[in-house]
């Protein structure tokens, strides 16, 4: 049996902040507000010049850094994202190019915030088929380029950034990945989705000027599917490996909301302490979202070797998965 070990992992968010305070001059809203209702306190923006396969490249380099292994080892890329520096070619393809990863096969998948673990799912499934040895899986958004600043309903909630870890085949599964699940239910389109600038409706001047190329989103409902789906999948992940919840050392939740990490969390019986929240600092950052929070635990010791890591998200799709990795 092969299982896939995580031996590097980065991130890089941008420099700018934006504070609540400063959303409060462009939308009619207060920290209270955004503080009570999401727990977010600020969040990252790109400058003009920077492109989400920039952020992807940078975390990239981190995480092949710590791997220890050389860029020429690298066989596939794979990264999760809904903001893609252009339609095609990927940006797995640029991020390839841009650190000369000239061994690698690369694709991005497009699974809206679940869209990292559904790549770290995809690579597991290649190590363990032996079809690759060491995969790279970058999350990576840039929701300030798709955002409304008009919108009081999404602006406040979204920020930029991505993560990327190198997996690499192991005979042992002493560390690795020790599942993963992925789901979808189509049909949400009217509850999170960017409707514009595809084969449905091609960029016009009436699609820019309607604001047809900035997410939709109907918060509340999305919520309660959040909250349930996230439980869900979350059970479904310690059951498959005849787990109980108290063995989980850390859950990493996908960064939306404090209100939806609490409930789940509650319903899961995980008390505060064993969730890694860093919502406040950055808002939803969609795919970058999971690999950001791994990084910080890892980086700030509350992720140690051995230890058996619970992460989930859910998306535009909707989709939603899991995965359990003892680290
Ligand atoms: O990554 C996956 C995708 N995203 C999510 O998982 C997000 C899921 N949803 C959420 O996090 C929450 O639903 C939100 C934070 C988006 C909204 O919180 P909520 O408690 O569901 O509020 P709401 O949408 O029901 O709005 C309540 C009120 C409304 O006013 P009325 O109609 O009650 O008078 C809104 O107009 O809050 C108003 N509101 C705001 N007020 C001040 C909405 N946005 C704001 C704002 N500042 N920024």
């Amino acid at each position: 049996m092969i299982y896939s070990k995580v031996i590097g992992i980065g991130s890089f968010v941008p420099e700018k902040v934006l504070t609540n305070d400063e959303l409060c001059g462009m939308v009619d809203t207060s920290d209270e507000w955004i503080t009570s209702r999401t727990g977010i306190k600020e969040r990252r923006i790109a400058g003009a010049g920077l492109t989400t396969s920039d952020i992807a490249a940078y975390a990239a380099k981190k995480a092949i850094k710590l791997s220890g292994l050389n860029n020429n080892d690298i066989d596939l890329v794979i990264a999760g994202t809904i903001t893609p520096d252009m339609i095609f070619p990927s940006t797995s393809c640029i991020v390839q190019e841009k650190l000369g990863l000239k061994n690698a096969a690369a694709f991005d998948v497009s699974a809206g915030c679940s869209g990292f673990i559904y790549g770290l799912s995809i690579a597991d499934s290649f190590i363990k088929s032996g079809k690759y040895k060491n995969v790279l899986v970058i999350g990576a958004d840039l929701l300030s380029r798709i955002t409304d600043y008009n919108d009081r309903a999404t602006c406040v909630l979204f920020g930029d950034g991505g993560g990327a870890v190198v997996l690499t085949a192991n005979s042992e599964n002493s560390r690795g990945i020790l599942s993963t699940h992925m789901h979808s239910e189509g049909g949400h389109d009217s509850i999170l989705m960017l409707r514009a600038g595809g084969s449905l409706m091609p960029a016009t001047h009436k699609t820019v000027d309607s604001g047809e190329h900035y997410i939709k989103m109907k918060g509340s409902e999305l919520f309660k599917y959040a909250v349930n789906f996230l439980k869900d999948v979350a059970e479904e992940a310690i059951r498959f490996n005849a787990l109980k919840p108290e063995d989980i050392d850390l859950f990493v939740p996908h960064q939306a909301n404090i209100r939806i990490i609490e409930a789940t969390a509650k319903k899961l019986h995980f008390p505060m302490e064993k969730v890694f929240v860093n919502v406040e600092k950055y808002g939803n950052t969609s795919s970058g979202s999971i690999p950001i929070a791994l990084n910080e635990a890892y980086e700030s010791g509350r992720l140690k070797e051995g230890n058996i890591v619970l992460i989930d998200a859910i998306g535009a799709g909707l989709t939603w998965a899991s995965a359990i990795i003892r680290w």
